[in-house]
C-alpha cells in the first residue's frame, strides 16, 4: 500500500487515478487546506472504487504513527505542502512549518515505522537562473528567489543527507517543470482559490470571461518573441513519472533525482496563440512589466528520466489545453456540482 500525502490536491488526485488504474493500493492523507472533499467523490467516480481517505496533517506525528501502524504502507508519495510563491514571501514561517517541519515529521514517522521508500515533489525552481536554459540534473542548484522554492531546496538537501546516513532509504526526488492540463474525464483538475498566479489557470479564466484581461509579464526578454519560455507538461504525463520512479527505487538504495518535463519550451505568446486555436475563444491580453523573480527561459533535459525510468511525456500542448478547457468550461463545472 502507498500513502499519498496531499492526495486530494491537483497533482496528487491525478496520481490517484493512475495508481487505481494500475491496480495499486493506496491511502490518501490531506488536511484539505488547498483542496475540497468532493474531489474524493469524483475520484471514486473516475476509478469506480472506494478511496481510502484520512483527513489530517503531516505535522501530526501521533496521527502518522497510527496511520503507519494500522495500514501495510510500504512507500510514500509526498505531495503535501503549500505552493503559492507570493504567499510564501508574506508568510515565510507558515511555509517553513508546513513544508519543512511537515516533511521532517513525516520522514521521522516513516523511519520509526521502517518505511524508507519515498517519492518527493520538488520543482525546477531549485535550479535558479542558468545561462543555459536546458536544465540537467547534474547542474548545481541555486538559492531560489522565493521562500516556497527555498523549502523545496532545503527538503532536497535533507533527503540527500538522509540517504547518505542510512542506506535503507530509497528516495526519488522529482523536479517538476510546469504541470498543466487535467484528467481527460473533465472531473478533476487544478482548482486554484481566488485569482490564479500561474499562467494557464489565469488564461482559462480570461477565456471564460471570469477575468477581463491577461497581463503578459514582460515582452523584452531575450527570446524569439520577447516573452518568457517554460516547459509545460500534462499532469497525466507528470504523474506517470511518479509510478515509474516508484518502480525504479523498489530494489535500490540511495537518493535519485529526475526532471519531469517535456524537453520543449513555449513562450507566453505561443501559449495564448495555442489556447485560442484549440478553444476558439479570444484571450485578450496586455503587456505588463516583468514579474519579480521570473527567469527568462527554462526547459527540461528529459534524457535521464527517459533512460533510467523509461519515461517520457506524450501529450502535446494542444492536448494539455484541450483537457484544461474541458475541465474549465462552465457547463462542465455545473455538471460537477
Ligand atoms: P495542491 O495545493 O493542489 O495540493 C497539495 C495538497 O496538500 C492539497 O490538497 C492540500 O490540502 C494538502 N496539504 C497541504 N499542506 C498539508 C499538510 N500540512 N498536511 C496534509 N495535507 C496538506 O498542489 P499541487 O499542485 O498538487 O502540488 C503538489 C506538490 O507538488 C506540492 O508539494 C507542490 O509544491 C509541488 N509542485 C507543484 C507544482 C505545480 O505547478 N503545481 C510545481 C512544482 C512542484
Ligand atoms: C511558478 C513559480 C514556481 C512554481 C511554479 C508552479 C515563480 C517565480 N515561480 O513558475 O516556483 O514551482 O509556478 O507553481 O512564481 N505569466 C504571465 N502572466 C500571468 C501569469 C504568468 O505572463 O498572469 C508568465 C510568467 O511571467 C512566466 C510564465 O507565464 O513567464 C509561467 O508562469 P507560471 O505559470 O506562474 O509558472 P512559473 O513562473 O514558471
Amino acid at each position: 500500500m502507498i500513502l499519498l500525502t496531499g492526495g486530494l490536491g491537483y497533482i496528487g488526485s491525478h496520481a490517484a487515478t493512475l495508481l487505481a488504474k494500475q491496480g495499486l493500493d493506496f491511502i490518501i492523507l490531506d488536511n484539505l487546506s488547498n483542496s475540497k472533499i468532493d474531489v474524493l467523490t469524483r475520484l471514486e467516480k473516475i476509478t469506480g472504487k472506494p478511496i481510502q481517505f484520512i483527513h489530517g496533517d503531516i505535522r501530526d506525528r501521533a496521527l502518522l504513527d497510527q496511520l503507519f501502524k494500522n495500514n501495510p504502507i510500504q512507500a510514500v508519495i509526498h505531495f503535501a505542502g503549500l505552493k503559492a510563491v507570493g504567499e510564501s514571501m508574506e508568510k515565510p514561517l507558515e511555509y517553513f512549518d508546513c513544508n519543512i517541519h511537515g516533511s521532517i515529521t513525516l520522514f521521522e514517522a516513516m523511519a520509526e515505522a521502517s518505511i524508507h521508500k519515498l517519492v518527493f515533489s520538488s520543482s525546477a525552481t531549485v535550479y535558479g537562473e542558468n545561462d543555459n536554459p536546458e536544465l540537467v540534473e547534474t547542474m548545481p542548484t541555486a538559492m531560489p528567489t522565493n521562500n516556497y522554492g527555498y523549502t523545496k531546496l532545503v527538503i532536497e538537501q535533507m533527503l540527500e543527507k538522509l540517504a547518505i546516513a542510512n542506506s535503507r532509504w530509497s528516495i526519488a526526488i522529482l523536479r517538476y517543470f510546469n504541470p498543466i492540463g487535467a484528467h481527460p474525464s473533465g472531473l478533476i483538475g487544478e482548482d486554484p482559490q481566488g485569482i490564479p498566479n500561474n499562467l494557464l489557470p489565469f488564461v482559462a479564466k480570461v477565456a471564460t470571461g471570469e477575468l477581463p484581461i491577461l497581463n503578459v509579464f514582460g515582452d523584452d526578454y531575450p527570446t524569439p518573441d520577447g516573452t518568457a519560455i517554460r516547459d509545460y507538461i500534462h499532469v497525466m504525463d507528470l504523474v506517470d513519472g511518479h509510478i515509474k520512479a516508484l518502480d525504479y527505487i523498489q530494489n535500490k538504495s540511495g537518493c535519485f533525482i529526475w526532471n519531469l518535463g517535456t524537453g520543449k519550451g513555449s513562450s507566453v505568446l505561443e501559449i495564448i496563440e495555442n489556447f485560442e486555436k484549440v478553444t476558439g475563444q479570444k484571450v485578450p491580453y496586455q503587456i505588463a512589466p516583468r514579474r519579480a523573480g521570473d527567469i527568462t527561459a527554462c526547459w527540461a533535459n528529459p534524457e535521464k528520466s527517459k533512460h533510467e525510468l523509461d519515461w517520457q511525456a506524450h501529450f502535446s500542448l494542444e492536448q494539455m489545453i484541450e483537457d484544461l478547457w474541458r475541465w474549465t468550461m462552465p457547463n462542465k463545472k455545473e455538471e460537477r456540482i
